[in-house]
């Protein structure tokens, strides 16, 4: 089995926040979307993944590598435009090969992995021959299907039909980013024709399966999934990842400070006369200078908190909080200050990049 990340698309939407282009690599907990993934492939066994890259093709191999850092042997796949989920699969045709793979849209954050869900596809196969069915897909029931695809099953329990984005939608079970295939899909991606928006749909390559007599099964998540290049969900992202997070101290914590609950200071970071309230993650060399950090927070590599109050917030690397008393609900980027000054006129003053949001207490 062979694994396919999809890390292409434009990340233009979170660049303002990351000064990055790649959405993939924003930081959940301290560590970049993307590497939940590649951890999540070398759980389920798989070591050669093929990684799809686009604009932000750079970004991506500085971070990940050659993969050896997971166990992994990653190879790049090109894609020079964003021609949709099924495009990618085409292109990667020959590094998939005539092997079964299992494909992973790189902004999914998924809670339990996927090692299950690639154990019941090989499962399945072994015990009923592996004509039994082509492909599998994971579902999860979500309150706004209109934003994904959506999945209609039939009376006697079989998936008969997949949505991209319906207006309509013809259940509440959205399709989760992580699909298991056989080479059978290899001639359906072939076979359709651009959806409406211009893509080759992953969802019209699975009809296509579906009406062409291939069975294509389905399983229905147990624990939280988050599709995060939606944007807002970044924060509840970071809430779900911090709530499991293994607390430990490999920093300096002084005799004035106190670490209460999960959390985790990396190595060099310090902390002075302040309080962590967990779950709280502290990157390497941050250093918390007569500070409260609250729970659900994270903190990056290379900060710096003095003299302030946060909570419920993502401060993403080489960032300045200087003497704020109060920032709650709050996503600031890289190489950011935020400080009071006594400056004359007193005034509130802004250097703020697109699509930005910044709420002024009354
Ligand atoms: O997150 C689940 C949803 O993901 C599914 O419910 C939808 O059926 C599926 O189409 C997909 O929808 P999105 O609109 O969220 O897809 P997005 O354009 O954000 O792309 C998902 C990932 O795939 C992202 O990491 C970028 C990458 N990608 C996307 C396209 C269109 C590529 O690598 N190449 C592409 O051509």
């Amino acid at each position: 089995m062979k694994g396919l990340i999809l890390a292409g698309g434009s990340g233009t939407r979170l660049r303002p926040i990351t000064h990055t282009g790649a959405k993939q690599l924003v930081p959940v907990a301290n560590t970049p979307i993307l590497f939940y993934g590649l951890q999540h492939m070398a759980d389920a066994g798989i070591t050669e993944v093929g990684m799809i890259v686009g604009d932000t093709a750079e970004e991506i191999r500085q971070a990940v590598g050659d993969g050896s850092r997971w166990g992994l042997e990653v190879t790049y796949l090109p894609q020079d435009a964003p021609l949709g989920l099924a495009h990618a699969v085409l292109i990667a045709r020959e590094f998939l090969g005539e092997d079964d793979f299992v494909m992973y849209l790189g902004d999914n954050l998924l809670r339990d992995g996927i090692t299950r869900f690639v154990e019941q596809f090989s499962e399945h196969r072994r015990a009923t021959g592996t004509e039994s069915c082509s492909a599998q897909i994971l579902l999860a029931p979500v309150p706004d299907p209109q934003r994904f695809g959506v999945a209609e099953i039939g009376a006697d329990g079989e998936v008969v039909a997949l949505v991209e984005k319906p207006e309509v939608p013809p259940s509440d079970l959205a399709l989760v980013g992580v699909y298991l295939f056989d080479p059978s899909i290899h001639q359906a991606v072939r076979e359709i024709q651009p959806s409406e928006r211009g893509e080759l749909e992953i969802t019209d390559a699975i009809q296509w399966l579906i009406d062409n007599g291939h069975r294509v099964r389905h399983e229905v998540l147990n624990g939280w999934w988050l599709d995060t290049g939606k944007l807002t969900p970044l924060l509840e992202a970071n809430r779900l990842i911090l709530e499991v997070l293994e607390p430990s101290n490999q920093g300096k914590v002084d005799e004035h400070s106190r670490l209460d609950g999960r959390v985790s200071v990396a190595e060099g970071a310090e902390i002075i006369r302040s309080t962590i309230r967990g779950p709280v993650a502290i990157g390497a060399n941050t250093r918390v200078v007569d500070s409260y950090i609250g729970p659900f927070s994270s903190v990056d590599a290379d900060c710096e908190i003095v003299g302030s109050e946060l909570e419920h917030s993502i401060v993403l690397a080489h960032s300045k909080v200087e003497n704020v008393p109060r920032v709650i609900d709050s996503l600031i980027g890289r190489h950011a200050v935020v400080h009071r000054t006594h400056q004359r006129p007193r005034a509130n003053r802004f250097l703020v990049g697109d699509h930005c949001q910044i709420d002024i207490d009354s």
